[in-house]
């Protein structure tokens, strides 16, 4: 299946829906088009479980082209919140290169980090799958001193995520509220769906009375409803939060939600390491699959 998919190029229907293309070519009409449309944007470089080191320098070396080019794209920089934005595995950034990987990715992020400080561009680290959660935190917490508007996302389904929101909501962090993509053991993970829905909604609350950013990531109407009504309780405005959705699902809604005086941000994807991305995403959303398997017959 892998070898069959991979062998789809980035340019077929399929992987455009989710994926803004393979190169920053590609993926500047896609975030000029978001931006002209009132939507901000998170800029993903795919890329994930770095098994050398010149892969991490390589993933830098983009990430740094790329925050140069969001840069010079985003005409209305804003002191307080910021328009562009780029999302970064840690593990892309060589956190699973064995010992010495976590301060390899540290040392990575922060070079990222200083060229975004200069650029005006934003920095949220994702949540990967939870071998890698201890030591994800461990460098947003060195390097927040630094930049305190660095932000990490909290994964809503592991029975963790309400403490680490406490905790970083009391700093006045920026965090990403998702419920979380990878498939994780019992013990550490809610699984079923009423359970993560309601572990979300006790994240959110935490999240919307704290001093932080709250960046409420779903698609899903009902944690969609439920965060604009905590916001209204807390007298939250519109730039002391904001929904975040994946590139190329409920593009309505975002629009819905930017008409009615919200802020939106798109998290965009490129390049072409887009296989676990896309897993990903048929994983949480099995409709999805006949889509993809039209395609993939369709090239055959
Ligand atoms: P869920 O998948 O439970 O769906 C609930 C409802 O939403 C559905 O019943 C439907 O009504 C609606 N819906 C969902 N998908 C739809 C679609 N394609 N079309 C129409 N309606 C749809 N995960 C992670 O582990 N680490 C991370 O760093 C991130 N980062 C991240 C950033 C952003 C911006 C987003 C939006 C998501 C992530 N995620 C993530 C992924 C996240 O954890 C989660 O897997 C997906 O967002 C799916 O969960 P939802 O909250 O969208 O609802």
């Amino acid at each position: 299946m892998r070898h069959a998919l991979t062998r789809i190029p980035v340019t077929s229907g399929v992987v455009r829906r989710f994926v803004a293309g393979e190169s920053r070519l590609d993926l500047a009409p896609v975030v000029r088009e978001l931006l002209a449309s009132g939507r901000m944007v998170s800029v993903d470089f795919l890329g994930e479980h770095t098994t050398e080191r010149s892969m991490a320098d390589n993933a830098v070396t983009e990430y740094l082209a790329l925050i140069d080019d969001l840069a010079a794209g985003d005409g209305e920089g804003s002191a307080s919140v910021r328009r562009v934005e780029v999302s970064v595995k840690l593990s892309a950034l060589g956190q699973t290169l064995g010992e010495g990987g976590p301060e390899i990715a540290t040392a990575n992020l922060r070079t990222l980090c200083l060229r975004a400080e200069q650029a005006g561009v934003w920095v949220t680290v994702d949540a990967e799958d939870h071998t890698t959660t201890d030591a994800t935190l461990d460098t947003v917490r060195r390097l927040r001193g630094e930049f305190p508007w660095l932000a990490v996302a909290v994964q809503a389904y592991l029975r963790r995520a309400e403490t680490e929101c406490r905790e970083l909501a009391s700093l006045g962090a920026r965090i990403r509220l998702c419920k979380g993509a990878y498939r994780e053991p019992e013990a550490l993970a809610h699984r079923r769906r009423a359970e993560v829905d309601s572990a979300y909604l006790r994240c959110l609350d935490v999240l919307m009375r704290g001093a932080g950013y709250p960046m409420v990531a779903t698609h899903d109407p009902d944690m969609i409803a439920v965060a604009s009504r905590f916001a209204l309780e807390n007298a939250l405005g519109s730039s002391e939060y904001e929904f975040q959705m994946l590139y190329g699902i409920r593009d309505a809604e975002q629009r819905r939600l930017v008409d009615a005086g919200r802020s939106v941000r798109v998290y965009v994807p490129y390049g072409n390491q887009w296989y676990g991305y896309l897993m990903r995403r048929l994983a949480e959303r099995p409709a999805n699959l006949g889509f993809f398997l039209r395609a993939l017959a369709d090239k055959r």
